[in-house]
């Protein structure tokens, strides 16, 4: 596949069909993967292939949860988790939770994680992580660099063997319990959980925004940039 048309046309992936996928055929996926590029190149990124029930039951718990939180969010106006979010934003996504947990249902992806096809747990050693914002009296981001290049790298390489997914950071918002889960030392932290495995279906059209909607010249506020 032509990178452009992969770049273009990568879309997330949730439905997957029952083929399992083959473990020789993971490997290739992360070894591909691992060239991504990372802050002095500390490749800070540690994954777990996830097998057991338990386990994936546990994580997918802790996942659903978050997202109970998300879909609050959604229900009551306000931008999911945004670092920015006021003390009354908070509130008012709380005070959304029992609609949220109202509306889950079954067959969805985050009530059934637990049986995706490949279940991987992308962690990060945050004693090598090249956080150059980690002083900034702001919310940091920077870290988040080293590491999900690479997670994109795993669902490109996925998708140019036939395969498809999706990276989600929801469970992070319960880093804690997937520590236990997992047994992770001190030191690290969770940057995603990746689903692999055979599209039921793929969508390859895309809505993004158009380069000119977010590049200007000189300045924030300057002219936008167009072809
Ligand atoms: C950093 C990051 C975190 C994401 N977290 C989740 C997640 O927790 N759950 C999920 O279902 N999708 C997650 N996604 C997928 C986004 O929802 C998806 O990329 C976006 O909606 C665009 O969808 P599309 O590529 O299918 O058009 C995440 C994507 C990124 C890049």
């Amino acid at each position: 596949m032509e990178l452009s048309e992969a770049l273009r046309t990568t879309g997330s992936v949730r439905e997957f069909t029952a083929r399992p996928v083959d473990g020789a055929l993971l490997y290739e996926i992360l070894d591909e993967a691992r060239f991504a590029p990372s802050g002095g190149n500390r490749q800070a990124w540690r994954v777990i292939v996830v097998h057991d029930a338990t386990q994936r039951r546990a994580i997918g718990e802790a996942y659903l949860d978050a997202w109970h939180d998300y879909v609050a969010h959604l229900l009551a106006g306000v931008v999911p988790f945004s670092p920015l979010a006021s003390d009354e934003d908070r509130v008012a996504a709380e005070g959304q939770r029992a609609a949220a947990l109202a509306k889950s249902r079954p067959d969805g992806f985050a009530e059934t994680l637990a049986e995706i096809p490949v279940m991987l747990v992308v962690c990060v050693d945050l004693g090598v992580l090249a956080a150059t914002d980690r002083d900034l009296d702001r919310y940091q981001f920077a870290g988040g660099a080293s590491i999900y290049p690479f997670v994109w790298n795993i669902l490109l390489a996925a998708r140019s063997r036939g395969l498809g997914g999706v990276m989600t950071t929801m469970a992070t918002r319960n880093e804690p319990r997937l520590v236990e889960i997992l047994d992770l030392p001190a030191n690290y932290a969770v940057a995603s959980v990746v689903a692999l495995g055979y599209p039921q279906r793929r969508h390859t059209k895309l809505t993004r925004k158009s380069v000119s909607e977010f590049t200007t010249i000189d300045t924030f506020g300057g002219a936008p940039f167009t072809s």
